[in-house]
C-alpha cells in the first residue's frame, strides 16, 4: 500500500494572528468586533486572555444522561487547561449526547443530527479550531464527520473504555454478557438474584463499553485515521492518564491551529484503507462500516462495501477482545493498547500516512510494545484467520448485506432452511416466545421494518431473539436476518444491514414464511429461493407503509435519509453542498 498524499511538511509555516479565522470576530475595528469583545469582557475575560490567540471550541457531549460520558464534565476542565497553558482561548460549547443506553428509537436517529450541530457551532461561532469530546458510539462518528465538513484544525478526545465488569469474581462484558446472561435467565438457568448482581456489576465507572463494541471500534479507527493524539483510544476513561491525555490534547490542538492541520490533511484513501484495516483486525463493530463510509464521503473518499470486503479477505483478527475473543478493553491497554497492536499489522498499513500529531503513524507506533500476546495475537497465532466481516450479495441483498463470521458458530457459515417472517418489531415481540410458533434450530429469523427508514432509524436490533422453546432446548445460536444494525457488542449468525431496506420495497419486503433462504459467507451469497416470476408478483403487490413522521426533525430525516451502504447519510450533507468553510462566512456582518 502506497500513501495517497505525501505528508505534510515537518516545519510548518505558521499562521500570524491577524490571519485566525477568530480575529475578525475580535480584531476588526468596528461596532461588531466592539459587540463580541464587550461581550466576551461581560463573562470575566480580560481581553489579554483571548486577543490573538487562537479560539478553541470544545465540543463536548457531556449529559446528565449520557453514562459513557459522565467524566467529561471533569475532563473538559483539563482540556481547557493544556488549551490556556499552549496559549489558546477555549470555548466549551455543549452538543447534543446521544446515550446509546436511553435515546429511543435509536441514538442512529440522530447521528446526523450530532454531525450537523458540530458543524453549524464551528460555522456560526468564532472557532480557530476544535476538540470534539465523545465516544459512546454515534458521538464518534457524527463529530468527526460534522467537523470533516467544516475542516478547521479539529482533534478527537475519546471518552475512552469503562472498567471491566465484575460478577462472582468473573469479568463482565458491556452488551456481550448482557445478552449471554439474559438468554440464560429466560431459559431458566439462572435466578433473580444472579440477574441482579450482574445488574450492578457490569457497568462500574465513568467511561464508554468495554468489548469491542461500537465505541471501542470508532475510538479506535478515529485515532488510526490520525485525529487523535497517539494512544488515546486505548486508555480507560478513570485512568490518571486518561486526564494527562485530556490536557495533552487541549495543549496539541493549539499548535494545530497555527500550523493549520486540518482533517483534509490527514485523511486519505490510505487513511481510511488503515482505519478499516484495522478494525477489522480488531474484530471490530460491524456498525463501523456504515460510518467510516459516511465519513469518508463527507471527506470526498469514495469507500465502499466491496473495499471492506476485499480488506477482510486479507485481513487476520488478532485482538482476543469480545465479543469475538476472551478479553475486555482494559486488557488491552495493559497488553501495550493499539500503538502495540498496529505493530503487529506490518505489512497490511500504510505507515506513511500523516497524523494530527504531526507525524506519520508509523512514528506514533515507534517504540510500542506488547506485554500479552494472547490478548494481542502474533500473525502466526491469529484468533480468526481472516473474515472478520463479510459482505453479502444476492437477491435477497442487491445492494449489500454485512456479517461478522468471527462472532457466529461455524457451521451457519453454509447454511439454508425455511423463513420465519416478523413484519416489524412489534409483531416480533408479540410472537417470538409463543409456544405456537413454528419454528427450529434449523429456522432462519427475518425481521423487516428494521432499516433507516423502516424503524425509524436502523436500531441495533438485528441479534434477533432466539425463540425461548428453542433456548430451552439448548440453542443459542442460528441464522437471523434483518436491514437492522447489530450492537457492536453481540454475536451470533445475524446478517445484517439487508439493502435496499424493505421499508422502500427492497426483496427482503417480499419474504414469506416459509421461504427457503441460503447463507454462504464463503461465497459472499444471500439468496431467496423463490422464482422470479413469483418474486414479480409479490413485488407488483407491495403497497408502500405509511412514512412514520408526519413533522419536525423525523420529516427531515427521512425526506433525505439515505441507505446503509452509502452510510446512512443525509444527502445534502454530501461534500458538494458542504463547502462553507472558515474565511468570508455570511454570519460576519
Ligand atoms: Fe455508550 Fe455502549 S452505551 S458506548
Amino acid at each position: 500500500m502506497t500513501s495517497q498524499k505525501p505528508p505534510k511538511a515537518t516545519a510548518p509555516t505558521r499562521k500570524t494572528a491577524q490571519e485566525l479565522r477568530s480575529w475578525r470576530w475580535y480584531g476588526a475595528k468596528d461596532l461588531r468586533a466592539f459587540g463580541h469583545r464587550s461581550r466576551t469582557a461581560q463573562m470575566g475575560y480580560h481581553r489579554s486572555d483571548y486577543a490573538g490567540k487562537p479560539v478553541i471550541a470544545i465540543i463536548n457531549t457531556w449529559s446528565d444522561i449520557n453514562p459513557c460520558h459522565s467524566h467529561f464534565k471533569q475532563r473538559v476542565e483539563e482540556v481547557k487547561r493544556g488549551i490556556w497553558q499552549a496559549g489558546g482561548f477555549p470555548v466549551e460549547m455543549p452538543a447534543i449526547s446521544l446515550s446509546e443506553p436511553f435515546q429511543k428509537p435509536t441514538t442512529m436517529l440522530y447521528r446526523n443530527l450530532l454531525a450537523m450541530e458540530c458543524e453549524e457551532l464551528l460555522r456560526s461561532y468564532p472557532a480557530d479550531g476544535c476538540v470534539l469530546m465523545g465516544g459512546c458510539d454515534k458521538t464518534t462518528p457524527a463529530l468527526v464527520m460534522g467537523a470533516i465538513s467544516m475542516d478547521l484544525p479539529a482533534i478527537f478526545m475519546p471518552a475512552g473504555p469503562m472498567l471491566r465488569g465484575d460478577y462472582k469474581g468473573e469479568y463482565l462484558g458491556s452488551g456481550s454478557d448482557t445478552w449471554k446472561y439474559w438468554a440464560e435467565l429466560r431459559a431458566g438457568n439462572i435466578g433473580e438474584d444472579d440477574w441482579q448482581q450482574v445488574e450492578d456489576g457490569i457497568a462500574r465507572s465513568p467511561g464508554h463499553c468495554m468489548t469491542m463494541g461500537t465505541a471501542s471500534t470508532m475510538t479506535s479507527a478515529v485515532e488510526v485515521l490520525g485525529l487523535t493524539l497517539p494512544g488515546a483510544a486505548s486508555i480507560p476513561a478513570p485512568d490518571s492518564r486518561h486526564a494527562q491525555m485530556a490536557t495533552l490534547t487541549g495543549k496539541r490542538i493549539v499548535d494545530m491551529v497555527w500550523e493549520d492541520l486540518k482533517p483534509s490533511d490527514v485523511l486519505t484513501a490510505g487513511s481510511f484503507d488503515n482505519a478499516v484495516t484495522a478494525v477489522l483486525a480488531l474484530g471490530g463493530s460491524t456498525n463501523s462500516i456504515v460510518h467510516l463510509i459516511a465519513m469518508a464521503r463527507r471527506a470526498g473518499i469514495a469507500l465502499d462495501l466491496a473495499r471492506f470486503d476485499a480488506l477482510a479477505r486479507k485481513t487476520p483478527v488478532l485482538a482476543n477482545l469480545r465479543p469475538s475473543g476472551k478479553y475486555l478493553m482494559e486488557d488491552f491497554f495493559y497488553a501495550g493498547g493499539l500503538r502495540a497492536f498496529l505493530t503487529q499489522l506490518g505489512d497490511l498499513m500504510d505507515f506513511e500516512q500523516q497524523t494530527i500529531s504531526g507525524r506519520t503513524l508509523g512514528e506514533n507506533v515507534e517504540g510500542a510494545r506488547i506485554f500479552n500476546d494472547d490478548v494481542i495475537r502474533p500473525r502466526s497465532k491469529p484468533l480468526v484467520a481472516s473474515d472478520g466481516l463479510a459482505v453479502l450479495t444476492g437477491n435477497l441483498a442487491p445492494a449489500g448485506a454485512v456479517i461478522k463470521p468471527a462472532a457466529m458458530e461455524p457451521q451457519f457459515r453454509k447454511h439454508q432452511g425455511p423463513a420465519v417472517v416478523f413484519r416489524d418489531y412489534n409483531d416480533m415481540a408479540a410472537r417470538i416466545d409463543s409456544p405456537d410458533l413454528e419454528v427450529t434450530r434449523d429456522s432462519v429469523i427475518v425481521l423487516q421494518s428494521a432499516g433507516p427508514q423502516g424503524a425509524p432509524g436502523m436500531p441495533e436490533w438485528g441479534q434477533l431473539p432466539i425463540p425461548q422453546k428453542l433456548l430451552k432446548q439448548g440453542v443459542r445460536d442460528m441464522l437471523r436476518i434483518s436491514d437492522a444494525r447489530m450492537s457492536g457488542t453481540s454475536y451470533g449468525a445475524c446478517v445484517l444491514h439487508v439493502t435496499p431496506e424493505s421499508h422502500v420495497g427492497g426483496p427482503l419486503a417480499l419474504v414469506r414464511d416459509g421461504d427457503v433462504i441460503e447463507l454462504d459467507v464463503a461465497a459472499r451469497s444471500l439468496n431467496l429461493k423463490v422464482s422470479e416470476a413469483e418474486l414479480e408478483r409479490r413485488k407488483a403487490a407491495w403497497k408502500a407503509p405509511m412514512p412514520k413522521f408526519s413533522r419536525g426533525y423525523g420529516v427531515l430525516y427521512l425526506k433525505h435519509i439515505q441507505q446503509a451502504d452509502t452510510g446512512c447519510d443525509f444527502d445534502f450533507l454530501a461534500p458538494d453542498s458542504a463547502k462553507s468553510t472558515a474565511p468570508g462566512d455570511p454570519e460576519i456582518h
